[in-house]
């Protein structure tokens, strides 16, 4: 099974009554594991954690430290960008050059990098002086 067919399966599992808008992400591991989230809202911030962010969390939980592939996949006309705090996080979690699949259920597919997606990232390098 592609790594967009597991996000769409966890995508099923969304708690988004407040948007109605279900994201799935699937990511392999550099550890060669499988992870996934979706995304969970709740009434108090209604746009809760996003479909990345859970499936970061998943991996970070299991041990693993480094993302080498990512999937995300929702019902939109066009595939969905990751918010500016996916890209931070996928950005501290992963190389540069980190394929990024981005897709519609209706089979629509983006192939970007996690470079593409933040330019001029803030990293710890720039950090060093302090
Ligand atoms: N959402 C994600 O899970 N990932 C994205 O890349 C875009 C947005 C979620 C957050 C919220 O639950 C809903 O989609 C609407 O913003």
């Amino acid at each position: 099974m592609s790594l967009v067919d597991h996000a769409a399966n966890v995508r099923r599992n969304a708690h988004a009554p407040y948007s109605n808008f279900q994201v799935g992400a699937a990511l392999t591991s550099v550890e060669g594991n499988l992870h996934v989230g979706c995304n969970v809202e709740n009434v108090a911030y209604p746009e809760g954690t996003c479909a990345e962010a859970g499936a970061i969390a998943a991996m970070i939980a299991s041990g693993d430290k480094r993302i080498a592939e990512i999937a995300v996949i929702a019902d939109s006309p066009a595939p969905v960008p990751p918010c500016g705090g996916c890209r931070q996080k996928l950005a501290e979690f992963a190389d540069g050059d980190v394929r990024v699949t981005l897709a519609t259920t209706d089979g629509a597919r983006l192939q970007t990098t996690v470079a593409e997606l933040l330019p001029g990232a803030f990293d710890a390098g720039y950090m060093e002086r302090t």
